[in-house]
């Protein structure tokens, strides 16, 4: 029992990954603007939580404090590969950061 409720929980972050628009994804609780990697955030990142934590950071965060942020993403579980993870942060530190 225990096991297959560990491995449910796990896979729900994998498996919403893999579509949009799936109903294990969290509403990003934020306005994304309409530029490169927001595809990429609305499907890697909404898997565990809302986004409304991101903005908290846009007067303060430029690329270099954005990339450490998205690869503990990673780490906790965000499917990106190294050119997404580029993408995403470029995106952030640009619309959520001080690269604007
Ligand atoms: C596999 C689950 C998972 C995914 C996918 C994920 N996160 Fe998180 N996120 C977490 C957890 C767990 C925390 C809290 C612990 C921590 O901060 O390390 C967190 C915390 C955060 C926080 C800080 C909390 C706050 O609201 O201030 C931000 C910002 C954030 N995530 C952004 C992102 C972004 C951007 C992505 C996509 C690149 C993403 N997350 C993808 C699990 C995830």
């Amino acid at each position: 029992m225990k096991a297959a409720l560990l491995l449910s929980l796990s896979c729900l972050c994998v498996n919403g990954l893999a579509a949009e628009g799936k109903q294990d994804h969290y509403e990003p609780g934020i306005a994304l603007p309409e530029a490169d990697g927001k595809a990429l955030i609305l499907r890697a990142c909404t898997g565990c939580h809302t986004l409304e934590g991101v903005p908290a950071y846009s007067k303060y965060w430029g690329f270099d404090r954005w990339l450490p942020m998205v690869e503990n993403m990673i780490k906790h579980g965000a499917v990106l590969d190294e050119r997404e993870k580029i993408v995403v942060t470029q995106y952030l530190a640009r619309h959520f950061g001080t690269d604007g």
